[in-house]
């Protein structure tokens, strides 16, 4: 059996202390905390549906142990809106038609967001990029481009007026 000890992070802005057994994955402990926004897809680093941000960077939760998130800052899709207004991202998702199923969504989002980061006016090799962990069976990924398009537009824009 697995040696558990009790780690502290932050969840989505909130101070946690989490036990956690040695070989639980990031996407075990946050779906049993009940972040069930974090999706379950290949479990082996393919899919991206895992994907969270940690101290700002996506990673792919099903490769990384709690462990080695003891004192970071992990997001969920969920944490990217908190304050109220819903994050552009979301919202160019939801308007371009960018969400089909939605089980890739989040994961989509967070590399998206990752992404912008770094790159805030990005071309389609940039997103093509950002988003290149990220598997989605139903868009075909137009409608994905082009929501990561209008919100990098939206944020550029927030950003210039801040
Ligand atoms: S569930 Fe983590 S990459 Fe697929
Ligand atoms: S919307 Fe269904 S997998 Fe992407």
């Amino acid at each position: 059996m697995a040696e558990t000890k009790t780690i502290a992070l932050t969840i989505n802005g909130r101070d946690r202390k989490v036990a956690a057994p040695a070989n639980a994955t990031l996407l075990e402990t946050l779906r049993e905390l009940g972040y069930f926004e974090v999706k379950s897809g290949c479990e082996k680093g393919d899919c991206g549906a895992c994907a969270v941000l940690v101290d700002g960077e996506a990673i792919d939760s099903c490769l990384a142990l709690t462990w080695t998130v003891a004192g970071r800052a992990v997001t969920t899709v969920a944490g990217l809106s908190l304050g109220g207004a819903k994050h552009p991202l979301i919202e160019a998702f939801e308007k371009s038609g960018a969400v089909q199923c939605g089980y890739c969504t989040p994961g989509l989002i967070v590399a998206a967001q990752s992404m912008l980061k770094d790159t805030p006016e990005p071309d389609d090799d940039d997103i093509r990029l950002g988003l290149s962990g990220n598997l989605c069976r139903c868009t075909g990924y137009t409608k994905v481009f082009d929501a990561v398009r209008d919100a990098a537009a939206v944020l550029r824009g927030a950003e210039s007026q801040a």
